[in-house]
């Protein structure tokens, strides 16, 4: 029988029951975008600013300054979801080429290098830089990483280095090539 009348108990009972089936496919496909926010880096990734005037524009080649310091980015998926979780997090940093090491350069990208922003020590934000030192600061407890050799530890209580992305160019800008080279988060997780 059509249930064409809304009053009609046993069209009530089917129309709840589709309802209730429904739910739960509606709120997996919902779970699917939110997860896509929640992933790491990606190949073909590009990258979107945290802060500052181009806040929330995509990352070329040129907004970042020659020799540092490096800027607060997240990856930006292919199709515009930005993966705003706190270990995706990504410092960005631009050098002469022939200033970096032959392992950064190998993940370089005209000499734009991308790391995780977040400390090896306890998970900070890697935040400040270092003019002098020409290097990356973690805040918390001082650990410094030197951006043109892998993020090699200069100083502090920092057990390893960054975790490096892969990079490349297109049309100038900057896109993730390769994903993480290790492990991204502090001693704690
Ligand atoms: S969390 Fe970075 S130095 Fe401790």
């Amino acid at each position: 029988m059509p249930c064409d009348d809304r009053l009609h108990f046993r069209c009530y009972r089917r129309r709840t029951f589709l309802t209730l089936a429904l739910a739960p496919l509606l709120a997996v496909g919902a779970q699917a975008e939110e997860d896509e926010s929640d992933k790491p880096p990606a190949p073909d990734d590009r990258f979107t600013f945290l802060t500052g005037p181009k806040k929330g524009q995509v990352v070329r080649a040129e907004d970042l300054a020659l020799g540092g310091p490096q800027m607060q980015v997240f990856p930006m998926a292919p199709d515009g979801t930005v993966r705003n979780n706190r270990l995706s997090l990504v410092i960005l940093a631009r050098f002469d080429p022939a200033t970096l090491s032959e392992e950064t350069r190998a993940h370089a990208a005209d000499g734009v290098v991308a790391y995780t922003a977040v400390c090896t020590h306890q998970g900070c934000p890697v935040n400040m830089w270092s003019t002098d030192r020409k290097a990356f600061v973690c805040s918390c407890h001082g650990s410094v990483f030197d951006p043109r050799n892998g993020a090699e530890v200069l100083d502090g209580p920092a057990p390893r280095p960054l975790p490096a992305l892969g990079l490349k160019l297109k049309d100038g800008v900057v896109t993730v090539a390769r994903t993480f080279t290790s492990r991204v988060g502090g001693t704690q997780g």
